[in-house]
This record gives structure tokens, C-alpha cells and sequence, in this order.
């Protein structure tokens, strides 16, 4: 099969930067979520899902994320892919470097992080499209589901996921820009732990704030 010819750095740079984007998305999503534990009768929250649907600069950015989302996919399994083909024996010695263990990784938690996210879509963003029954009150939904203990573990353990996949793909955009060196690289570690714990932090007070009615 003859694939279009896009060179894997250009490949690998596209994924790092729709990634940047998609972080800066979760930390919007989990800063808006958190109105979720506002004991408003959904006041804020919904005002801010109906903000959501009735902008149309907001239409196409929501678009522009979804185009993003299925991009970086589609690229990073197609980096991954081709990797592999071009050296489908692996080393006579086999690596075990930090960065090469980190990227094999990756994929899998990209492809866990994936099976998580369409779960999460059937709960919401599809039951905005009519192509899932649900409630559209998105504030009472969130909390029908979330006080479901098999739902709230599996939103828990979907954020873990999420912490790794965001924690290695942290590094690996300032490895892809060329800026992670040994001056930086622990520092870069360090933020990217920082951020991605940040994150993970706020969709779990949600899930657990709502599970426990506080
Ligand atoms: C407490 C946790 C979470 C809650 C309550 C939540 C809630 C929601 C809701 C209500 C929507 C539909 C918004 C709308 O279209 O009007 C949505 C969409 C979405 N969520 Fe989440 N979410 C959570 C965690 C996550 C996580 C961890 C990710 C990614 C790893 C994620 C990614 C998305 C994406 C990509 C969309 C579709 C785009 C959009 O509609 O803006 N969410 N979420």
C-alpha cells in the first residue's frame, strides 16, 4: 500500500504540538468541571455547557479539539507503526533506556486513554449529539453517573491513565523540540509531573466530590 510520504519528523513534531493543544484543553475541561461541585443546582455549571453550545466561535473550536484529538491519534499510531516496521527485530541489545521504555508506553496508555474517552463520550458529548439517551442537564447526568461506584471507579482509574500518558508526553514534546538535554531534563521531568497531577487532581475531587455529596 503506497501511504502519502510525510516525513516522521514532521510527524513526530504535529503530535507533540497537537498534544501541547490537547493538554491546554484538559486544564480548561478539569478548571470547568470543578463548578460541578458547586451546590447550585447545576446553576454555573449548566450556564456554562449552554454558553458552550449556543457559541458558534466555540463550534469551531470544539471541531478544531475533536480534528486535533483524531490527528494526534492517527499520527502517533502511524509513527508507531512504521517505527516498528523499520525495525521489527529490535536491537541485538535490547534498550532499556528511560526515553524508550517512556515511548512504548505510550502507545499503550495512548490506546487505553482511547477506549476511556469514547466511555466518557457515551456518558456526555454524545448524549449532546442525541446519538446516546441521557440526561442533557449535564450537571444532573454528572451526577446520576458519578454516584455510581463502578462508574466513579472506572472515571478514577481513566485518570490515571491520563496522568501517564500526559506525564511521559510532557518530556517527549521538549525531547521533540530538541529541549530536553541534561541541563533541563530533570526540571522538565519535575514540571511535567507537576502538571499532569494538577490535572488529574481536579477530575478526581470531582468524581469523588460528587460521590461523596460534598
Ligand atoms: C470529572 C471528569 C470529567 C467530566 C465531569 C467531564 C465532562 C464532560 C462533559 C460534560 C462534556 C460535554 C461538553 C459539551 O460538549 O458540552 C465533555 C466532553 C469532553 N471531554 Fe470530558 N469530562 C471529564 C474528564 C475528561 C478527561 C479526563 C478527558 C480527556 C482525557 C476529557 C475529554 C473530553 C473531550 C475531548 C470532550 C469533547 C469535547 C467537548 O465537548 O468539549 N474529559 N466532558
Amino acid at each position: 500500500m503506497n501511504l502519502p510520504k510525510i516525513h516522521s519528523i514532521s510527524k513526530k513534531i504535529l503530535v507533540a504540538l497537537l498534544g501541547a493543544f490537547l493538554s491546554i484543553f484538559l486544564l480548561f475541561h478539569a478548571s470547568a468541571n470543578l463548578c460541578l461541585l458547586r451546590h447550585d443546582g447545576g446553576a454555573w455549571y449548566n450556564a456554562f455547557c449552554d454558553f458552550m453550545k449556543g457559541n458558534y466561535v466555540i463550534k469551531v473550536l470544539e471541531i478544531g479539539l475533536l480534528a486535533s484529538l483524531l490527528l494526534h491519534i492517527v499520527l502517533a499510531l502511524w509513527l508507531a507503526i512504521t517505527n516498528k516496521m523499520a525495525r521489527p527485530k529490535g536491537y541485538h541489545k535490547p534498550q532499556r533506556s528511560k526515553t524508550h521504555t517512556g515511548s512504548k508506553l505510550q502507545v499503550w496508555t495512548g490506546i487505553l486513554l482511547l477506549a476511556g474517552l469514547i466511555a466518557h463520550f457515551m456518558d456526555f458529548y454524545f448524549v449532546k449529539l442525541g446519538w446516546v439517551d441521557g440526561n442533557l442537564n449535564f450537571y444532573e447526568q454528572a451526577h446520576e453517573k458519578f454516584q455510581i461506584p463502578h462508574i466513579a471507579i472506572s472515571y478514577l482509574i481513566f485518570f490515571v491513565v491520563v496522568w501517564f500518558h500526559m506525564r511521559h508526553g510532557f518530556a517527549a514534546i521538549f525531547q521533540t523540540f530538541g529541549l530536553y538535554n541534561y541541563k533541563y531534563g530533570k526540571a522538565i521531568e519535575v514540571l511535567g509531573i507537576i502538571y499532569a497531577t494538577v490535572i488529574c487532581l481536579m477530575f478526581t475531587a470531582v468524581v469523588l466530590g460528587v460521590y461523596f455529596g460534598l
